[in-house]
C-alpha cells in the first residue's frame, strides 16, 4: 500500500492513520495574520509587545524580554504534549480537538509548544506568538486556527535574592517537600510567592496598559500541565467575567529538561482574537480572516477607534438530521462543514438529540445558520452548500441522514 505524502513548508510527511488535516486547515498555514502590518491581530501583538520593552528593561538598557514571532506551527507530538507534561491519557491530545500531520507531528494547539526549545537556546525572558490550531465547534467566538502571545520569564538565585547573606532565602528545596495547592516539590514557598507576586503585577499592567486603569479582573485557580500553582485571569466586560488568559510557575521538571535546573520562572499564554474582539468591538471571529477593505481599512490608522460594523445581512437557516453510531464525534462533522462552507456559515447549534430505545442509535438535528459577513447569499448559493455537505456528511461520517 502507497502512503499519501504531505508536503508541508518544504518538508514532506508521511501520512497515517492519525492523519486528520484537510486542505482547508492547510490553506490557512500560510496566512499569519499577525504578521500582517495593520491587521488588528498584528496591531494587539505589537501593543503587547511594545509594553514589554518599554517597560522591561536592564541596568544598560537593553531589553529584557525577547519577542519571536515566526515559528513553524507543526511541532512533534513530544514538543507540544509529552514535553509539556501533559498526561498520555489527557483528553487535550484528542485526535477530535486536534489536527494531526500523522502520529508524530501536530499542528502547536497552543505556543507553549515552543517553550522548553527557547528556554534551551538560551533566553531568560521571551514573548512568543503564532498561528495554533484546534478543532472546534462553530459559532462567533470559535474559529480553528486562533492566534497566542505565551510570555515567560525565568530567574537566577542573585535576581530574586539579591546575594543575600542569609542562606535560608534560597530557589530550590534542598529537600523535595510535598506537593501542596500552593507549591511545587522542588521550589521553596519564599521563590514561589515571589514568582506569584512578580507574574500577576507584570499581568495586571499589562491588562491595564490595554483597556485602561479602571479594568476589573480577578484570579481564578486553575490547573496546567506545566504549571503549578496555575491561575486564569477574567476581566469583566459589560458586567459579564471573561477568561483572557491562563499562567502559573513553570513546572521545576521543565526547566531541568530543558537546561536551567537552577532556575526557576513563570508563564502565560494569552489568546490574541479575545483580546482583539474586545479592543476594537469585533463581533465575529471570522472578520479577522476577511480580506474585505471594509474591515482591514478602518484599522489602518494609528489610534485605536472601535469597529464599526458594516450592516449585517440576513441569515438563512437550514437544519441536518441523521442517526449516527456511538462513535461519532460533533467535531468531525463541524470539520466537514468548514470544508464545505468556508466562512459563510456563522453558527451551527444542535437542536435535537435522542437515544432509539431499541437500536441505541442516536438521532441527532443540528441547525446551521448562514450568513456571509461582506454580502447577502443567494438562496441557490445556500441550497448548493446544504445539498453538498448532506452529501460529504453522508460519505465521511458513518451516519443515516434523515
Ligand atoms: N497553553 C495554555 C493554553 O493554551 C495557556 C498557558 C500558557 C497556561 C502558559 C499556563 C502557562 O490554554
Amino acid at each position: 500500500a502507497s502512503a499519501i505524502d504531505l508536503e508541508l513548508f518544504g518538508t514532506v510527511y508521511r501520512t497515517d492513520k492519525m492523519t486528520n488535516i484537510g486542505s482547508s486547515i492547510i490553506s490557512k498555514l500560510s496566512k499569519k495574520l499577525h504578521l500582517q502590518k495593520n491587521h488588528p491581530l498584528e496591531k494587539v501583538k505589537s501593543k503587547i509587545v511594545d509594553h514589554f520593552h518599554g517597560n522591561y528593561r536592564s541596568r544598560h538598557g537593553g531589553c529584557i524580554f525577547a519577542s519571536i514571532d515566526n515559528l513553524n506551527p507543526i511541532v512533534s507530538v513530544d514538543q507540544n504534549f509529552d514535553g509539556l507534561l501533559v498526561p498520555k491519557d489527557h483528553v487535550s491530545r484528542s485526535k477530535i480537538d486536534n489536527y494531526y500531520i500523522n502520529t508524530d507531528y501536530v499542528l502547536r494547539s497552543h505556543t507553549t509548544a515552543h517553550e522548553r526549545d527557547l528556554i534551551k537556546s538560551g533566553w531568560n525572558a521571551f514573548l512568543n506568538t503564532g498561528d495554533c490550531y484546534r478543532r472546534d465547534e462553530i459559532d462567533r467566538t470559535h474559529y480553528p486556527v486562533f492566534h497566542q502571545t505565551e510570555g515567560v520569564r525565568i530567574f537566577e538565585q542573585h535576581e530574586i535574592f539579591q546575594d543575600s547573606l542569609d542562606d535560608s532565602l534560597r530557589l530550590i528545596e534542598k529537600n523535595p517537600t510535598k506537593r501542596t495547592f500552593e507549591k511545587q516539590e522542588l521550589i521553596t514557598l519564599d521563590a514561589t510567592k515571589f514568582l506569584e507576586f512578580n507574574l500577576k503585577y507584570t499581568l495586571s499592567k499589562l491588562v491595564e496598559h490595554l483597556f485602561g486603569q479602571d479594568v476589573e479582573m480577578r484570579w481564578v485557580d486553575a490547573y496546567f500541565p506545566f504549571t503549578h500553582p496555575s491561575w486564569e485571569l477574567e476581566v469583566k466586560f459589560n458586567d459579564e467575567w471573561i477568561e483572557m488568559l491562563g499562567c502559573g510557575i513553570l513546572e521545576q521538571k521543565i526547566l531541568q529538561s530543558s537546561g536551567a535546573p537552577d532556575k526557576v520562572g513563570w508563564a502565560f499564554g494569552l489568546g490574541l482574537e479575545r483580546f482583539a474582539m474586545r479592543l476594537y468591538d469585533i463581533p465575529d471571529i471570522r472578520l479577522f480572516w476577511s480580506e474585505d477593505e471594509r474591515f482591514l481599512g478602518q484599522f489602518r490608522s494609528s489610534n485605536d477607534q472601535k469597529f464599526k460594523p458594516f450592516s449585517k445581512y440576513p441569515p438563512s437557516y437550514k437544519d441536518i438530521s441523521f442517526w449516527a453510531n456511538s462513535d461519532f464525534s460533533a467535531n468531525d462533522l463541524f470539520e466537514i462543514v468548514r470544508g464545505v462552507s468556508g466562512d459563510v456559515i456563522e453558527e451551527m447549534t444542535l437542536l435535537d438529540q435522542f437515544t432509539h430505545p431499541k437500536t441505541q442509535k442516536q438521532s441527532f438535528c443540528y441547525r446551521i445558520t448562514y450568513r456571509a459577513m461582506d454580502r447577502t447569499l443567494f438562496d441557490s448559493e445556500v441550497n448548493m452548500l446544504q445539498e453538498e455537505i448532506r452529501n460529504q456528511v453522508q460519505k465521511q461520517l458513518k451516519v443515516e441522514l434523515r
